[in-house]
């Protein structure tokens, strides 16, 4: 049987801070942010919204595109990194507020969980719902799996130009209209390490910037290997001599903690791929340099970062190469147009992944070029750490679904915050009841109790 996205919906908070006024406040260069970076804009979530309420408008919206009820929906995941309880699963916030609109107890027939596995948990949470499907036990209604966070990071950190927060939900079943996942080669990489964690009762996390950069590209370019070998041995693709996996993907969706994120992994996964080919003598020639190696070839990532003189070369080398043709094609046809949405609206954690494939799809239609039958290759991770590989094929009803697609209406109007504004709802300075947009037809959060009893219980309204 198979199974894949039918229809994937946004929800993005109306409030934005944007890279110059932050630049400009933190005293740094805005090109930094601009280009350094890819980070033009970074939502932020008003004093009455939590990622609870965020993936209940994306959910309703998805629903109501849709023309679904409650009966069509077996299984609702939320994947997430923002939780806020350590027991009450944030699925059951969601529930709360649809059935606000669609009536209590309409999906008490419906099934799932919340995931947590930093930014990758929701690929997990698609994997597990498409096996669910492929399996038969769908009973013949649809999956929903809601990503949603809120990307927070202390004030004057580095990980703070790197700020976000918003929802993207994907409606899976078995007839996808969108894309369809290769059966059998989904490939998974796992470690033990603290390159990015948020304990207990911190609301930001502890971040080890240049060591969660490489870190990322070193686990994914393992389920990158593991995927080979699936592909390979499944026969789902035959590579031939001179070729590498990559050439097999005509997209190339990463995950977007900041969008040039996905520029360096995919120059790193492309250096790792062409070195065995002929085709790279050709661009060392062109680059007129060889290309580094540490000192300690086999050492840690501590070594490795700590050895300046290998960082700066391969620093300088990776500038190189990404300026040459070859990389350049690849750069502009699999996976330019993936970054921009994350350029407008930074890192959503779990969602970054899935805004960049809503990203592509769009802005690749808008190219007039025919997606029908284009494998999309993604590469999926989370901190702490894994990584998974995987792919779908783009299928024949995907112009029902990307014809209407546009980004900036799917975000709405936005209010650009001063940085006092910014300032005081980074620091939870402002009630629930002192937010800074009114909006209609949205959940929002009324109330947090703080009595003994209550202590943390939830209150949202759908504003009519
Ligand atoms: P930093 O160390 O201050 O920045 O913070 P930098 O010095 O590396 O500069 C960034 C880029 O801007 C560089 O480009 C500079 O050259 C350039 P590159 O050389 O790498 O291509 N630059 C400039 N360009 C133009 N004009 C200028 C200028 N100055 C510098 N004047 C860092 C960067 C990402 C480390 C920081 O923001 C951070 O810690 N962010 C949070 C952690 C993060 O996003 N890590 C990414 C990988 S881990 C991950 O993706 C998982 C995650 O999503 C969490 C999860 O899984 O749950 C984070």
């Amino acid at each position: 049987m198979t199974a894949g996205i039918d229809d994937i919906a946004i929800y993005i908070p109306r409030l934005y801070i944007d890279a110059i006024d932050f630049a400009k406040a933190r005293g740094l260069d805005p090109v930094k942010l601009q280009k350094g970076l890819g980070v033009s804009q970074m939502a932020i979530v008003d004093a009455n919204q939590d990622p609870a309420c965020l993936a209940a408008n994306a959910c309703l919206k998805i629903m109501q595109r849709n023309k679904l009820s409650p009966e069509d929906i077996g299984r609702l995941y939320v994947s997430t990194e923002s939780a806020f309880d350590e027991s009450k699963a944030m699925n059951s916030y969601v529930i709360g507020m649809l059935e606000q609109v669609y009536g209590q107890g309409a999906f008490e027939h419906c099934g799932g969980i919340e995931t947590k596995f930093a930014c990758v948990s929701g690929s997990y949470a698609l994997y597990d719902n498409t096996n669910w499907i492929r399996a038969g036990e769908a009973d013949d209604k649809a999956a929903l799996v809601v990503v949603s966070d809120i990307a927070k990071y202390d004030m004057g950190s580095s990980g703070e130009m790197t700020q976000g927060a918003g929802a993207v939900v994907m409606l899976l079943n078995d007839k996808p209209r969108l894309l369809e996942f290769d059966p059998k080669v989904t490939a998974t990489s796992i470690i033990d390490e603290y390159d990015f964690y948020r304990p207990f009762g911190k609301e930001t996390p502890i971040v080890h910037g240049q060591y969660s950069n490489l870190l990322y590209l070193i686990q994914v370019r393992k389920a990158l290997d593991a995927y080979k070998k699936k592909v390979v041995s499944t026969g789902l693709i035959k590579i031939e001599p001179g070729e590498t996996i990559l050439d097999h993907m005509d997209y190339i969706n990463m995950h977007l903690p900041y969008s040039n994120m996905g520029k360096k992994a995919l120059a790193y996964m492309v250096r790792h791929e062409w070195r065995q080919l002929p085709r790279w003598k050709r661009i060392l020639q062109e680059i007129g340099m060889d290309e580094p190696v540490p000192k300690d070839p086999r050492g840690t990532i501590e070594s490795v970062l700590g050895d300046a003189e290998f960082m700066a070369k391969d620093h300088e080398f990776t500038k190189l190469f990404s300026k040459t043709q070859e990389f350049q094609e690849v750069y502009e046809s699999k996976l330019a147009s993936s970054l921009i949405a994350s350029t407008m609206i930074g890192n959503l954690y779990t969602a970054s992944l899935y805004l960049g494939f809503r990203s592509s799809l769009e802005f690749e239609y808008q190219k007039g070029i025919d997606l029908e039958g284009k494998r999309v290759g993604f590469g999926s991770y989370g901190s702490g750490a894994s990584a998974m590989v995987f792919s779908g094929v783009i299928q024949p009803e995907y112009k029902q679904v990307v014809k209407d697609m546009n980004l900036e209406v799917e975000i709405g109007e936005r209010k650009r915050l001063t940085w006092d504004e910014y300032e005081n709802l980074h620091e939870n300075k402002l009630s629930i009841d002192e937010s800074m947009v009114h909006t209609k037809k949205e959940f929002v959060l009324i109330d947090v109790k703080t009595e003994t009893e209550s202590r943390g219980e939830r209150r949202y309204v759908f504003n009519e």
